[in-house]
């Protein structure tokens, strides 16, 4: 990409063994359920380092199978992340379940355990903590509170917890991971849930799979199911992918330190926190807030009509719409989510990008920002 081309905000890694890959699937003529479905999980197990993984055709799909698989149903209560999207609030919808929102710690933006603990029930089935922008959420902490665990690790990939343990290797709690292209991997759409319980993986495959056991005849289906399955063309995607994650891993820690350099003196702007305690993110977007007091989505225009694309990201959930009007959310419930998500922008973010382009985005923001303090910007 040469320096003054347009910057796109997000753009996946795809060349020759991606093409190389699907074009041998086209050529099989095995679409879906075929052999690339399980080397695409088995390569996906051993590379987070967990016994099991199924693949799944979105995250949401992922999400939805594990609740269910952790016992939620009707009238059952999650407890989740409002600063998150919209995707890990609805699952529990999906089960005729109500998201329980709990406000986030305001470092690392991920679900406060104190607040998580304040929200529990007698009717709490479960936790659905968000390791939101790829840092690990605090796991062990809500593992004290004796409740089943799902993990939202859809933008996690190539994290690890304090302990050194790879988001995703949690042993029997299911994590679920997220292939939409704007992700560390990509298969177009695509999700993957990793767990060390073979009847969890056997119950997954089975639901993903309009509820049919692995020895039944196609028409017979023990159980209730979803048409959840990924193709092998997707798989096919994944496994090239996977062939190269940690070069695309590394490329996105390298512009996170980059943009980490070239933000550092922007007085009132806050930066994504650092990796304490042992903590690794696997680095997904790059979210930097905005001043208080600056107007956001000003700065998205501003910003724009420089050259440089950005959005409003994450949204309260609880703020949403259809969220407001299903549960009568009303500003002030989760003050910390709520300041975060009205300051909170995406910033071009994806390996490819080079020193160039992101020394013009923050020199740009900068400008912006130094505006806004003069009075004479958003
Ligand atoms: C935190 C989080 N949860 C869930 C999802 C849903 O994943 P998908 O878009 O693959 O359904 C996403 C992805 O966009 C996400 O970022």
């Amino acid at each position: 990409m040469s320096a003054d081309e347009p910057i796109p905000l997000a753009r996946p890694v795809l060349g020759a063994a991606e093409e190389d890959r699907v074009l041998e699937v086209l050529r099989s003529g095995h679409l879906s359920l075929g052999p690339r479905l399980a080397q695409f999980e088995e390569a996906f197990a051993e590379r987070v380092g967990v016994p099991y993984a199924s693949a799944v055709s979105s995250g949401t799909a992922g999400l939805h199978l594990a609740l269910r698989a952790v016992g939620v149903s009707d009238g059952a209560e999650v407890i989740t992340s409002p600063f998150s999207f919209v995707a890990s609030a609805n699952v529990a919808l999906y089960e005729r379940a109500r998201p329980v929102f709990a406000d986030i710690d305001p470092v690392t933006l991920n679900i406060s355990p104190d607040a998580a603990a304040a929200a529990v029930t007698e009717r709490t089935a479960a936790i659905l903590p968000v390791h939101v922008f790829g840092y690990p959420a605090d796991i062990p902490a809500l593992e004290r509170l004796g409740l089943p665990i799902v993990e939202d690790a859809c933008e996690a990939l190539g994290a690890l917890h304090p302990d050194g343990t790879p988001v995703g290797a949690g042993g029997a709690r299911p994590a679920v991971f997220g292939f939409y292209p704007n992700k560390q991997l990509t298969t177009g759409e695509g999700g993957m849930v990793t767990t060390a319980d073979p009847a969890l993986k056997e119950r997954l495959d089975s639901e993903r799979n309009q509820g049919r056991a692995p020895d039944m005849d196609w028409l017979d289906h023990d159980r209730l199911g979803f048409n959840y399955r990924l193709s092998d063309v997707a798989c096919a995607l994944g496994l090239a992918q996977l062939g190269h994650l940690d070069a695309m891993l590394e490329g996105r820690a390298r512009v996170a330190a980059w943009y980490g350099e070239a933000l550092a003196g922007i007085e009132g702007l806050e930066l994504p926190c650092p990796d304490t305690g042992g903590a690794r993110r696997g680095w997904f977007v790059y979210v930097v807030q905005l001043p208080h007091r600056m107007d956001r989505d000003q700065t998205v225009r501003t910003l724009a009509e420089r050259g440089v694309p950005s959005k409003p990201y994450f949204p309260a959930i609880h703020l949403m719409s259809f969220y407001r009007r299903r549960f009568g959310h009303r500003e002030g419930e989760f003050p910390v989510c709520e300041d975060v998500a009205a300051r909170s922008i995406a910033l071009p973010f994806f390996p490819e990008l080079s020193e160039g382009q992101v020394a013009r985005v923050a020199q740009t923001l900068a400008e912006v920002v130094a505006q806004a303090r003069a009075g004479t910007g958003p």
